[in-house]
């Protein structure tokens, strides 16, 4: 049974038992019907405490069971509600830990509420694309007053309990979690002395002086962030139907957006995205017993770009760390980024001055190998040459600690042949960050051949210490991101050669939800990266097809934002890109000479070209299990690469137009020219011939 039920001096004690988080599943809210007529029909009971065991009170309703036939089956989270509320016995509900979503909203139908301090209280539904669904947009604004409530509603965020203390939430607020039971336990005594009703938070007034005004300035805010997303927008409507028609009215509209939510492909999307996070930290082979090593010194090889922003990430978690370089110069440059991103948090106010020399109190810079001895974990993020690397790496197996993690940032080289320089290469991985790497909240942890599980085990443990998403990709040309990115780029090419200009590929893009196109985004980077790759390319596949006209771009000496000029022209010191028609010229120019016949090239066939190029190498990463499950591509999309977070990423996207569907685009493009780029991957035929998706549990 997922609910405890005990009795202790007349007072009986229903405790949600369903771990991890108390998620309000069917047998959970049997369990708390059940329990409640329990103790209505026990004459010696005179009140109830409800409460949650283990990490939480309650994380809301169970996600999974979303879209099943379970979600609606009686009880549903109303009726229990009700039942709760309806009691003729008086509910203290026992808060402590956690208590979101439909969590916070049985305990909104509780005739009395008493909290641990320490608790995140929240109503977190609009992160899942959907709104309270269980009477919170109605019992919140009467609990703790408009303003707040909305705050809460439509930004999802957790408030800590005694933040909470004076709001109208709570009858009592406990400083110390050990004394919570106790305290609710004496509180039901109480209360299940008084004779008389006892009160409902549904009976409250919502005053407000000017609810309407207020209402209608959260929701000029929500249209500038919610975009994409329809929820935060119901989230507003629902409080305002209970504001202006009354509670039982503003409770059936309430259940009407969230029924309708739920199905939206915007929530299924964010719903992907939760889990998918999740996910991404559990790797097949590796089981979550897993022993982990200590990571409590690490030391960074290069104080480049890279360097500075990974060490940021480590002692931003309070983890010290000791900065390697080969030049005084160097370390002293590295060293005053790092001071001067920090600076620039101060100056905005998201960093108190006394925290950053915290920080950075925690760095030390040197120039010797031997400063590297205690080190548990060294980062090595020098030159992108297999020279330095091998000569970083070498040096490392002399001089690390036995056990030492010895982590390659390179995005590019085989991390097998890096460890190979080490008489270790059970202890060498990839840990390959994104730039800005203290920003950027994905990294790519890569698997080499002999990389020992409990070095996995530890990475991922690690990555969640300073708050990034790890996924996990097997060695291949790019890893999981740029080895897809470059397909995509690759389409956003050979459309120019064949009749679109970069604004229009750009455009459409950005439509479809990327931050940027892709010719804006080369300009940002520096059009001369992928020319270097380009290069390298042209010698290692000379069978690859490749369009050549960015090297025409690059030719003339347009490398981007840097340079005042690349697919676009810029002016000094703004960073609008101006349609260039230098290069729109170039662009027509080169297509005579390719004999390319220019056509007119609708915004779908950009948007499907540019993201089904993604899916289908994301298709033969799985195929070829350089990543182990479809949602870990999606979550380093999501988190690296600024596909739209509302399609969920580029394969919960395929699945939602249809494998079918992106089947035979793929077909139909690779019979077009530059068709022979489109290969198209065999899981994607085979899914779509039995009717499935990649991602069948979102
Ligand atoms: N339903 C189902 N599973 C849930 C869940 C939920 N509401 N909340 C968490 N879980 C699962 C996670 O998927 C994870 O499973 P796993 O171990 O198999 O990966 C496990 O519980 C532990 O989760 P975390 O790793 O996130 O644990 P933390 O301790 O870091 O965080 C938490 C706990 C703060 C509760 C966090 O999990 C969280 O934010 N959960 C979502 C809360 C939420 O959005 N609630 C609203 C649900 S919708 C709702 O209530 C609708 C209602 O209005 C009708
Ligand atoms: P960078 O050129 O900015 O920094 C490299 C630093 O390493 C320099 O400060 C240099 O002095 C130092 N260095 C060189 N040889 C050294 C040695 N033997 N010992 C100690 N320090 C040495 O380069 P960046 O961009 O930081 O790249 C570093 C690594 O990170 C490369 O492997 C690169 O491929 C990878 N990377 C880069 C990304 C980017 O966007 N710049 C993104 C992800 C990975």
């Amino acid at each position: 049974m997922a609910v405890d039920y005990t009795t202790r001096d007349g007072v009986a004690v229903l405790t949600l038992n369903n771990p991890p988080v108390n998620g309000l599943g069917l047998s959970t809210r049997a369990g708390i019907v059940e329990g409640i007529e329990r103790a209505q029909n026990d004459p010696a009971v005179k009140a109830i405490v409800l409460t949650g065991a283990g990490k939480a009170f309650s994380g809301g309703a169970d996600i999974t069971e979303f879209n099943t036939p379970k979600a609606t089956q009686e009880p549903t989270l109303p009726t229990v509600i009700e039942a709760v509320e309806g009691s003729a016995k008086p509910v203290v509900a026992a808060i402590h830990s956690v208590a979101m979503g439909g969590g916070l909203e049985l305990a909104l139908g509780a005739h009395y509420r008493v909290a641990a301090a320490g608790a995140q209280i929240a109503l977190p539904e609009v992160k899942l694309g959907i709104l309270p669904g269980a009477g919170g947009t109605q019992r919140l604004p009467r609990a703790i007053g408009l303003e707040a409530s909305l705050n809460m509603i439509v930004s999802g965020a957790p408030v800590l309990s005694e933040k909470l203390a004076d709001s109208g939430l709570f009858d009592e607020v406990v400083a110390n979690p050990a004394e919570l039971a106790d305290t609710a336990l004496a509180f039901a005594r109480k209360v299940g002395a008084q004779a008389g009703a006892h009160p409902k938070v549904r009976d409250r007034k919502i005053e407000h002086p000017n609810a309407a005004g207020f209402i209608q300035f959260a929701r000029n805010t929500v249209v500038a962030i919610a975009k994409h997303f329809p929820a935060p927008h119901k989230c507003i409507d629902a409080i305002e139907a209970g504001v202006n028609d009354g509670f039982d009215k503003g409770l059936a509209f309430e259940r009407e957006c969230f029924t309708a939510l739920v199905q939206t492909p915007e929530s299924r999307a964010l719903r992907h995205a939760f889990f998918g996070e999740r996910a991404a930290s559990k790797i097949p082979d590796v089981p979550s017993d897993t022993p982990v090593r200590d990571i409590t010194q690490v030391a960074v090889i290069g104080a480049g770009t890279m360097g500075g922003g990974i060490a940021m990430n480590f002692i931003n978690a309070g983890i010290p760390v000791t900065l390697l370089e080969t030049k005084q110069e160097a370390l002293e440059r590295g060293l005053a980024t790092i001071r001067k991103n920090y600076e620039a948090s101060v100056k905005k106010g998201k960093l108190k001055p006394e925290v950053m020399e915290q920080r950075l109190a925690l760095l030390s810079p040197t120039l010797s190998y031997d400063e590297l001895k205690q080190a548990d974990l060294i980062v090595e993020a020098v030159f992108e040459e297999l020279g330095v690397k091998e000569q970083v790496f070498r040096r490392l197996d002399e001089v690390a600690k036995p056990g030492a993690i010895l982590a390659s940032n390179t995005s590019t080289l085989d991390v097998d042949r890096i460890a190979a320089f080490t008489k270790r290469p059970q202890d060498v991985v990839g840990m390959h960050f994104f730039s800005p790497a203290n920003v950027m909240k994905l990294l790519e942890v890569v698997r080499g051949k002999e990389t020992a599980k409990d070095v996995l085990a530890t990475v991922m443990k690690l990555a969640k210490k300073i708050k990034k998403t790890a996924v996990v990709s097997g060695v291949c040309d790019g890893f999981i991101g740029n080895r897809m990115i470059e397909q995509y780029i690759r389409q956003a090419l050979f459309m120019l050669e064949e009749g679109a200009l970069p604004a229009q590929v750009d455009r459409a893009i950005e439509k479809f939800g990327f931050a940027m196109g892709p010719f804006r985004m080369s300009d940002l980077a520096g059009n001369d990266i992928g020319w270097a790759i380009r290069k390298r390319r042209y010698l290692e596949h000379p069978e690859m097809h490749y369009s050549k006209i960015a090297d025409r771009l690059c030719e003339m000496g347009r490398f981007g934002q840097k340079t005042g000029g690349g697919w676009y022209d810029y002016k000094a010191g703004d960073r609008t890109a101006y349609p260039s028609s230098v290069v729109n010229d170039m662009i027509g120019e080169y297509s005579k000479e390719t004999n390319a016949q220019r056509r007119k090239i609708s915004d779908e066939e950009i948007v499907e070209r540019l993201v089904f190029a993604l899916v289908n190498e994301g298709a033969k990463i799985l195929e070829e299990g350089i990543a182990s499950k479809a949602s870990d591509i999606d979550m380093v999309y999501l988190t690296g690469y600024g596909f739209p977070l509302h399609r969920g990423g580029p394969m919960l996207y395929a699945d939602t137009v249809g494998l079918y569907n992106v089947e035979r685009a793929i077909r139909r493009y690779a019979a077009r020219p530059n068709g022979d780029a489109w290969q198209l991957a065999p899981s994607i035929a085979k899914l779509a011939a039995e009717g499935r998706g990649f991602n069948d549990r979102a």
